[in-house]
């Protein structure tokens, strides 16, 4: 008997708050124009004042399990990622289980940035194929808004918050890609890349919380090589190509890197979910409010092939491949 993972349910939560790119241009020198044509992004939420990661994460976190159909108690697992936790300890994801009512099991956090689903994902996935755990929770929740340097153009009209979830219930699978659920993960790093896109704070270095600082031209550069990388890994481990895939569903940091990939795979742009434009990059959050997007406008149907890729700090990347 294998184990697989099956995603029985998604939620997304994002702030009340919309800034427009007019609004960014008030901020600091730069256009609604020069925005949209760099990256795609047309506004982003954020966070209202003393709304925090886990405030997002619950939200997210509620109707993943409504649309699961389950209560937070009967969870075994919960792995939160983000790069913006409440506190510097203990994990977010203590906090939401507890609001959640869940007195059992685990839940801590995860920390790859922008990868930070994906890795989540893995982590999750692996602990349910192990028989360690049933069902499990895994979230996606991000307060950028707190890190960025409001008065550098070059990064603070990127980012956005949100937070995204969904539900994982252990199954019984076949072993083969016609099963539903997440068929694989694949994780990478390459902490050379430290100095690239990294945030100039920290409990330890400076005691200072620090803000986003980002070579985006570089990072650019590598997130199109890794993530075709990673997605050809991702089919040859499976024995599918990329004409099997119903929907990729990529990390959404700039529209430019998601077509490039899409380009190279040979997917037309209706077959990929893009919220870069209204959500901006989320990080960790960007790929579970991206499912949750595609489910709820009916484009994302059970049985489907869906790829999710992302690339984050560290560097970071992976993807991970399922069937809903
Ligand atoms: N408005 C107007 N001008 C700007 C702005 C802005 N907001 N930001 C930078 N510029 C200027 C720069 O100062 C520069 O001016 P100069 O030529 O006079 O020096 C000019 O625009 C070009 O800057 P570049 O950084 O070379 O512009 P580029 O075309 O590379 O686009 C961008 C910048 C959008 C950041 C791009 O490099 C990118 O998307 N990189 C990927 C970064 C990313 O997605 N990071 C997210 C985290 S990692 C991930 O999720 C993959």
């Amino acid at each position: 008997m294998l184990l697989r993972s099956l995603i029985v349910g998604c939620g997304a939560y994002l702030p009340e708050r919309v800034v427009t790119n007019d609004e960014m241009a008030k901020l600091v020198d730069t256009t609604d124009e020069w925005i949209v044509e760099r990256s795609g992004i047309r506004q982003r939420h954020v966070a209202a004042e003393g709304e925090c990661t886990s405030d997002l994460a619950v939200a997210a976190a509620e109707r993943a399990l409504a649309a699961a159909g389950m209560r937070g108690e009967e969870l075994d697992l919960i792995v939160l990622a983000t790069a913006t936790p409440d506190h510097t300890f203990p994990a977010t994801a203590t906090k939401v289980q507890a609001r959640l009512g869940m007195t059992r099991g685990a839940a801590f956090d995860v920390q790859a940035v922008c990868s930070g689903f994906i890795y989540a994902l893995a982590v999750a996935d692996n602990f349910l194929r192990l028989g360690q755990a049933r069902s499990a929770l895994v979230i996606g929740a991000e307060t950028f808004s707190r890190i960025l340097d409001w008065q550098d153009r070059a990064t603070c009209v990127l980012f956005g918050d949100g937070a995204g979830a969904v539900v994982l219930r252990a199954t019984e699978g076949t072993g083969t890609a016609s099963d539903r659920g997440i068929l694989s993960t694949h994780l990478h790093s390459d902490g050379r890349h430290y100095n690239l896109l990294y945030v100039d704070g920290g409990p330890s270095s400076s005691g200072t919380t620090g803000h986003v600082r980002m070579e985006g031209r570089e990072v650019f550069r590598h997130a199109v090589v890794n993530l075709a990388e990673v997605i050809n890994e991702t089919l040859a481990a499976n024995d599918l190509t990329a004409g099997d895939i119903d929907w990729l569903v990529p990390h959404q940091a700039n529209r430019r890197i998601i077509e490039g990939t899409a380009r190279k795979l040979g997917l037309t742009t209706d077959r990929i979910v893009m919220t870069v434009d209204r959500h901006a990059n989320t990080s960790a959050a960007s790929i579970p409010l991206a499912l949750a997007d595609g489910v709820e406008s009916g484009r994302l149907k059970q049985g489907q092939l869906v790829l999710m890729e992302a690339m984050g700090g560290g560097f970071t990347w992976g993807a991970a491949l399922a069937r809903l």
